[in-house]
């Protein structure tokens, strides 16, 4: 079975935009929840720029299903993640002037800040998995870490249009996860998969969960957020028959 982990991020995006209070991301996950969704996932970022600080307290106090919380390697954010005590922190790279996250943790060039912070969090019972790019170097890097999990980034998957091209990073993707789930590790992957694009990844038997925002938030707007939410489980179950 695989698991879908729904991101709420961009429900607070819209919230955001007009400093209301609505649409509330905790309503959001608590019916994600309700739906099917396996996991709640959100990103805390430095910038604040849509979940805040007392949406993850609220979330860590209603939900019942695991959130994964993700968090930049910075000081002041792994401390607030151990204040939280979610299941799962996925730790990614964060820059401030970015659209969304683009680029996976490079724990090659990083590897002491990573570990470090890693270690805190596991330390504390938090299970830490690391999002890095479909590369082996970076999943030796991760298993020297000693994260029992890596989540791939799958936005240069998402973002070819060529299908030869896609095919390869697809290949690239298949491999990289077998030699990690043959090291040990689980598997996770996400970011700019679709209704379009998810079968291909979702079929990869060695991956456990895809994390997914922008186009269930998205796609929320004209068929409602359980439907949306049912249709992309659906898609990925389907890839795995
Ligand atoms: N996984 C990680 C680690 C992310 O940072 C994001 C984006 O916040 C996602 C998954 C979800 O990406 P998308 O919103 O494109 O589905």
């Amino acid at each position: 079975m695989i698991r879908l982990g729904v991101n709420i991020d961009h429900v607070a995006t819209l919230r955001q935009a007009r400093g209301s209070v609505y649409p509330s991301p905790i309503e959001a996950a608590l019916i994600a929840e309700s739906t099917g969704a396996d996991a709640i996932t959100v990103h805390l970022r430095e910038d604040r720029r849509h979940i805040q600080d007392r949406d993850v307290e609220m979330l860590r106090e209603l939900l019942q299903i695991d959130m994964n919380l993700e968090s930049s390697v910075n000081d002041e954010m792994i401390a607030f993640a151990l204040h939280i005590k979610p299941q799962e922190v996925c730790l990614v790279p964060e820059r401030r002037e970015e659209l969304t996250t683009e680029g996976g943790l490079d724990v090659v060039r990083h590897f002491k800040q990573v570990k470090y912070a890693s270690d805190r969090l596991s330390e504390a019972g938090i299970r830490v998995s690391l999002f890095i790019d479909a590369d082996f170097l970076q999943i030796d890097a991760a298993l020297k870490v000693s994260v029992p999990i890596i989540e791939i980034h799958t936005g240069h998957y998402s973002n070819l249009l060529i299908t030869s091209e896609q095919q390869c990073a697809l290949e690239q993707i298949r491999s990289v996860a077998s030699y990690a789930t043959n090291q040990g590790m689980q598997v996770n992957a996400g970011h700019g998969l679709h209704y379009h694009n998810v079968q291909p990844i979702a079929a990869i038997a060695d991956i456990s969960e895809l994390n997914i925002g922008h186009a269930i938030v998205s796609r929320s707007l004209f068929v409602g957020f359980e439907s949306a939410i049912r249709e992309m489980k659906k898609l990925m179950l389907d890839a795995r028959k």
